[in-house]
């Protein structure tokens, strides 16, 4: 998330006039802090606090509201809406999904507000990861296990350390596999409510809109616009590698 805070998410946040930010997963606070220095935003933090003690960091500090605790739990009884929710918690199926569900049942989410994901793209977004496997009901888990991820292979690798010490599904792809398709499945749900689109850089960006009925969302446009633009450099950038690679390649035959 924290790659995104100074490019997307705090001028879009500025450009959106939102003011109330709920953020799930926050580690140690790098992204909390980069938000704070917006001065009208204010913060609840949702972090079972696994990383660092994040009420005691910002004892001080009452913009930020800490609720110690899992996602799940906590937005069951969390008060009020918010304009901006950052969703980085644990990254699996189950808690995404639910965590959605739970955001539109309550009216957690303003309209015209928006919702940010982190690890859309690889390796969380089409496999499940497990902060907490003892957390998730039975029927809704991957087989899990701390080994390496591979990229372009599904199956786990005991020979790479790419997040080796996390429970990571073994396989990847499939129904109710990883934090894109948990998205793509709300969404399917509520299509005619919620506008998507995701970066693709540094594990990807998804950006949710909950449409406001009327024209709404400039800032979303103007940004998926930007994600666009970049996805199209990237493909440039490979099709000129593809063919500055054929063209230091000595070809068969040729002495
Ligand atoms: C990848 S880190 C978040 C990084 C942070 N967003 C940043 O930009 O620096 C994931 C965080 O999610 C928290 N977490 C794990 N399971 C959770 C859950 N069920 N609900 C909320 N937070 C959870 C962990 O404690 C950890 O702090």
């Amino acid at each position: 998330m924290l790659f995104f805070a100074d490019t997307v998410i705090k001028p879009y946040i500025t450009a959106s006039r939102y003011r109330r930010v709920c953020e799930i997963g926050a580690s140690f606070g790098l992204t909390t802090d980069k938000l704070l220095e917006l001065d009208s935003v204010s913060i609840d933090i949702i972090d079972p606090c696994l990383d660092a003690d994040l009420r005691m960091k910002y004892r001080d500090d009452e913009r930020v509201r800490v609720h110690q605790g899992v996602s799940l739990e906590v937005l069951q009884r969390i008060v009020g809406t918010f304009d901006c929710i950052l969703i980085d918690g644990d990254h699996n199926w189950y808690t995404v999904y639910n965590e959605l569900s739970t955001i539109e049942e309550r009216g957690l989410l303003k309209r015209g507000g928006t919702i940010f994901f982190h690890d859309v793209c690889w390796p969380y977004g089409r496999r499940d990861m497990y902060y907490q496997p003892e957390l998730i009901p039975e029927e809704f888990i991957q087989p899990f296990k701390r080994e390496g991820i591979v990229r372009g292979q599904s199956e786990l690798s005991d020979a790479s350390p790419f997040n080796s010490d996390l429970c990571n599904a073994a396989h990847e792809g499939g129904p109710r596999n990883g934090v894109l398709t948990a998205v793509e499945d709300f969404y399917k749900e509520h299509r005619g409510k919620y506008k998507f689109f995701h970066f693709e850089e540094e594990h990807g960006l998804g950006v949710l809109l909950k449409t406001d009925g009327t024209v709404g969302g400039i800032t979303y446009r103007k940004y998926h616009l930007m994600a666009k633009y970049s996805r199209l450099l990237r493909r440039l950038k490979r099709v000129k590698g593809y063919y500055a690679s054929l063209k230091s390649s000595p070809r068969k035959g040729v002495k």
